[in-house]
C-alpha cells in the first residue's frame, strides 16, 4: 500500500475571487478540477490510497471525488473545522491512512513533471525521514529556498525572504516517514514550513533534497491559473488526467458553441455553457453552464460557471461573473 496525503484545505487568497466560492484545488484547469491532475499524477506513481486534507469549502469535493473507484484509487476525506495549517493538516490526516510505510505529501496548488516515483525510492534508498522535492527558479523570494550538501542532505530552510541564499526552492511535494508524521503535535496549528522542517533539521534528522528540474508551475495566482491550462492544452505539459482535445482546445460534448463563433487554442468550454454567434474566444475557461453573448472577444479571461456574458464585449486577461 502506497499512501499520499493531498493539502487541499487553504483559502487561496491569491486567487480571490475566484476562490471565494471554489477552493484553488477545485478550480477548472484543462477541462478538470486542478485536483484530478494530482490524484492521476499519484496513481501513475504507483499510489494506491490517499486522503485529501480539506478545510475550507470541504463539502466540495467528496460530490466530485467520491471513493476514488472512478479514478482507480482510493480516496478518503479529513475535514479540518479550523484550518490546522500544512502540518497540522498532515497529521490530521495520517490517522485516516490504512498504510503504515511513508507517506507523499502534496501542496494542492502544484503542476509539475517531476518523477515521484524516483523520489519515493530516492527516500527509501536514503532512509530518509523527509524528502523534499526541490526545483529551481529564477527569483526564490516567495518561496522557501533550501539549501544542500553534496550528498543532498538538506542543510538549510529559509522561508519567504527578501534575500534568499539560493535559487533551490520546496517544490511542494514532499516523502515523509511514518514515524515523523505521528511526531508532530495533534490537534494543533502547525506549518511545516515554519516549524516542522526547521526543527528536524536543528534535531540533524535525515532530511534530503531531491532536485528535478522538468516543468513546475505554483497555480496559485490568476496569470499562473491559465498558464497551466494552455501548457495542458498545448502540450508543454502533460497530464493523464487532459480529456479529448480538439484543435488545441477542449470543448465539452454539452456545451453548445455557434457554428460562426472562432475557438482558438488554449480555450476551454465548460458542460452546458453556451457561446453564440459571432464569438471570438483565446486562452479562455468558459464555466459550467456560462453563456458567452453573441460577438464577445474574451482573451485569457476565466468565466465563472453559470456566468452571463452579455453581448459584445470584450475583456483581456479577465475574470468574469465572480
Ligand atoms: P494563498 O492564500 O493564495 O497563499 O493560498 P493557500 O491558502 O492555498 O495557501 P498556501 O499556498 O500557503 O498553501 C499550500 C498548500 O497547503 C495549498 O494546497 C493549501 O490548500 C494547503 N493548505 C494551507 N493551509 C492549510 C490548512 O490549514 N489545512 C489544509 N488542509 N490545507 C492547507
Amino acid at each position: 500500500m502506497s499512501s499520499a496525503i493531498l493539502l487541499v484545505g487553504g483559502m487561496g487568497t491569491r486567487l480571490q475571487p475566484l476562490t471565494l466560492s471554489t477552493p484553488k484545488p477545485m478550480l477548472n484547469v484543462a477541462g478538470v478540477p486542478f485536483t484530478e491532475h494530482q490524484i492521476v499524477k499519484a496513481r501513475e506513481a504507483g499510489i494506491t490510497e490517499i486522503v485529501l486534507a480539506t478545510s475550507f469549502k470541504a463539502e466540495l469535493f467528496e460530490p466530485y471525488f467520491g471513493n476514488g473507484e472512478k479514478f482507480g484509487i482510493s480516496i478518503k476525506y479529513a475535514v479540518e473545522k479550523e484550518p490546522l495549517g500544512t502540518g497540522g493538516a498532515i497529521r490530521n490526516a495520517a490517522a485516516m491512512l490504512s498504510g503504515q510505510g511513508p507517506v507523499a505529501i502534496f501542496n494542492g496548488d502544484v503542476l509539475s513533471a517531476h518523477d515521484l516515483a524516483g523520489q519515493i525510492s530516492f527516500h527509501q534508498s536514503n532512509k530518509a525521514d523527509v524528502t523534499l522535492y526541490l526545483t529551481e527558479v529564477a527569483d526564490a523570494r516567495a518561496f522557501g529556498a533550501v539549501e544542500y550538501e553534496s550528498d543532498f542532505r538538506v542543510r538549510a530552510f529559509n522561508e519567504k525572504m527578501e534575500n534568499p541564499p539560493t535559487n533551490m526552492i520546496n517544490a511542494g511535494c514532499y516523502i515523509f516517514a511514518r514515524e515523523v508524521i505521528d511526531s508532530i503535535p495533534e490537534n494543533e496549528v502547525i506549518s511545516v514550513e515554519r516549524q516542522t522542517f526547521p526543527k528536524l533539521l536543528e534535531e540533524q534528522a535525515r532530511v534530503f533534497a531531491y532536485v528535478d528540474r522538468s516543468y513546475w508551475l505554483d497555480i496559485g495566482t490568476p496569470a499562473a491559473l491559465l498558464k497551466a491550462t494552455k501548457d495542458l492544452l498545448s502540450g508543454a505539459m502533460y497530464s493523464a488526467a487532459t480529456p479529448a482535445l480538439t484543435g488545441g482546445c477542449y470543448i465539452s460534448p454539452t456545451a453548445k458553441v455557434d457554428s460562426s463563433a472562432e475557438i482558438e487554442a488554449g480555450t476551454v468550454i465548460g458542460a452546458e455553457a453556451i457561446v453564440e454567434a459571432g464569438v471570438r474566444l483565446q486562452g479562455a475557461v468558459v464555466g459550467k453552464g456560462a453563456r458567452v453573448g453573441a460577438r464577445s472577444i474574451l482573451i485569457d479571461t476565466f468565466i465563472a460557471d453559470g456566468a452571463v456574458v452579455p453581448p459584445a464585449v470584450i475583456a483581456e486577461s479577465n475574470f468574469l461573473g465572480f
